[in-house]
């Protein structure tokens, strides 16, 4: 990770890895939904990408509900591949885990073709506006049609009321969490003490780029994406995707 934009380091890798399943919120919930989204029958052989797979949870996941699947895993962060790569060796040559820099697209050559779906996973704020559209644009070029772009992430918010909505929410969800995993708040309140609460006023943060939901609807929409629509929406983290048009053609993947 070179440019200004990204200075997620190896230091956020760890704390992420350390305080996920409490500090985000719902985590498996928006997994299971992730996955019931992507077009294709479990039995399929298709080819998907996870676009900054962090440790491969997401990944495991889809390749465990389709296991016809394969998928190209990318990541920016040495410590999150070499967790990845370990996760997903039980898959043998259905998972590959490759280095990138979101913000160069020169990766998007390596994504498999044909790609019936990507997906991502609280990564795409790391990209500025122009990023996001150039993004959605190169997906929608590289998708089959009928395929899916699955988007998880933070969305930000359009007022200052909805920002207080969605820090209340989740301090209430991580505590919650914190509470259920542990028997107690430490880990809740290591996650604020970390930075991991969501913003409480509109000042811009060192890379973390947040965009509007409505934008991004759009944004999909003009790169050719149909169907598109916001799944889920909690304490500020959105799924939210499209489709490419076009019949869905079973294409085996060799
Ligand atoms: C919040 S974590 C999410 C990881 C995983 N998708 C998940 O949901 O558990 C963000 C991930 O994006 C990666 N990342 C952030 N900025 C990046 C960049 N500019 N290039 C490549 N990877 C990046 C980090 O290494 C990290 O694994």
């Amino acid at each position: 990770m070179t440019d200004d934009q990204a200075v997620w380091t190896e230091a956020d890798s760890a704390t992420f890895l350390n305080l996920a399943d409490i500090a985000v919120p719902s985590r498996q919930e928006q997994m299971d939904l992730i996955l019931s989204l992507i077009p294709a029958r479990p039995d399929e052989a298709f080819a998907t990408a996870d676009i900054a797979c962090g440790e491969g949870l997401l990944a495991e996941r889809l390749l465990e509900r389709f296991p016809a699947a394969r998928l190209v895993a990318f990541d920016g962060s040495p410590l999150m591949r070499e967790r990845a790569s370990t996760r997903l060796r039980r898959c043998g040559a259905r998972a590959r885990v490759l280095p990138f820099d979101l913000g160069d697209f020169a990766w998007t050559d390596q994504l498999p073709s044909p790609l019936r779906c990507a997906v991502s996973s609280l990564a795409i704020h790391h990209l500025d506006d122009d990023g996001k559209r150039r993004l959605f644009r190169e997906l929608a070029g590289r998708l089959q049609p009928g395929g899916a772009l699955l988007i998880a992430d933070v969305i930000a918010p359009g007022s200052d009321a909805v920002r207080r909505s969605i820090s209340g929410a989740w301090h209430a969800i991580t505590r919650q969490q914190s509470l259920a995993a542990t028997g107690s708040l430490d880990a809740y309140e290591q996650a604020v003490a970390e930075g991991w609460a969501p913003p409480t006023s509109a000042e811009a943060i060192p890379g973390e780029m947040p965009s509007g939901l409505l934008d991004q609807l759009k944004w999909l929409e003009a790169a050719g994406f149909s169907q598109v629509d916001c799944f889920w929406l909690r304490a500020g983290i959105a799924i939210y995707g499209g489709y490419r048009p076009g019949e869905l053609v079973n294409i085996v993947v060799k």
